[in-house]
């Protein structure tokens, strides 16, 4: 994917197009992740339900996939339910269960269309038999697709998730000797990926909120004060865009040394 086909998912003389334009595609973050939040305070705003927060973010999920595949990220992964969300009320969390399924069934046509590679990471034997079964079988419909792989964090804890790696070791036999970053990254639900270069949180919260905690080390974070139901493409891009303008030293030495002789 490339430029061409950002600028056919955007409308013409659009800022979208203005952004796409700046882009250099050489240099596109492999793997964005985005913490989606404020849909409860978007409701807010509008004397709503929280639930139609939620229900208004699904559009921008829908943007927000179509976006990065057609920008040619190798993975895309949204924070979707924590393992602390369970702590919501009954009723918020059999709604936001409801709207993952009705996202699955609409949507499953499409990412199969666009050759994505659909995945869930978190504690799923926490989930409901139902709504497990329906992510699994889109899980199993897009296996063997090959293009962008979409992977949503649900019931999912960064901590949680290191301990479980942990465990898989042990389990696994690894001697004390053996295990490196390398190997216990293995472990992780995200194995084989890039980790993200590239954090988004909506809403303006400055913190993770337990989300890929060894994933982002050195991830990038871009924050914007939208809510996630008011997120677009505009804004991925711009993120992207901002992402192109940083220093990533990685605790070395600048790679661009503008200053250093000052
Ligand atoms: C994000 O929006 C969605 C989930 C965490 C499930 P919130 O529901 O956290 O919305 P705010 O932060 O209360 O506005
Ligand atoms: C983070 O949002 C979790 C998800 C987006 C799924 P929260 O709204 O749960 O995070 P806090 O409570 O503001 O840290
Ligand atoms: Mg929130």
């Amino acid at each position: 994917m490339a430029l061409a086909d950002v600028l056919a998912g955007v409308p013409k003389g659009s800022p979208e197009e203005a952004i796409s334009r700046r882009l250099d595609f050489d240099r596109l973050p492999k793997h964005v992740a985005i913490i989606m939040d404020g849909n409860g305070r978007w409701a807010a705003e509008r004397h709503l339900p929280r639930v139609e927060g939620h229900r208004a973010g699904i559009d921008s999920v829908r943007d927000t996939v179509e976006t990065s595949a057609r920008l040619g990220l190798s993975v895309l992964t949204l924070y979707a339910f924590s393992v602390e969300n369970w702590k919501r009320p009954v009723p918020e969390v059999s709604a936001l269960m409801g709207l993952l399924r009705h996202y699955l069934r609409a949507e499953l046509k499409t990412l199969l269309k666009n050759n994505i590679q659909f995945r869930v990471i978190g504690q799923l034997d926490r989930l409901s038999p139902d709504v497990r079964e329906e992510l699994e079988a889109a899980v199993a419909r897009t296996a063997t697709n090959t293009g962008m792989v979409f992977s949503i964090a649900l019931s999912y804890g960064g901590r949680a998730e290191i301990v479980d790696a942990a465990r898989q070791a042990i389990i696994r036999g690894i001697a004390p000797e053996a295990l490196d970053e390398d190997v216990f990254s293995s472990f992780l639900y995200t194995a084989g990926q890039p980790d993200p270069d590239l954090l988004i949180r909506t809403s303006g919260e400055m913190r993770v909120s337990n989300f890929l905690l060894w994933q982002i080390a050195y991830a990038e974070i871009w924050v914007t004060d939208t809510f996630w139901p008011d997120f677009r493409a505009r804004h991925l891009l711009e993120a992207v865009a901002d992402y192109q303008r940083r220093d990533r030293r990685y605790g070395a030495v600048s790679s661009d040394p503008v200053g250093a002789t000052n």
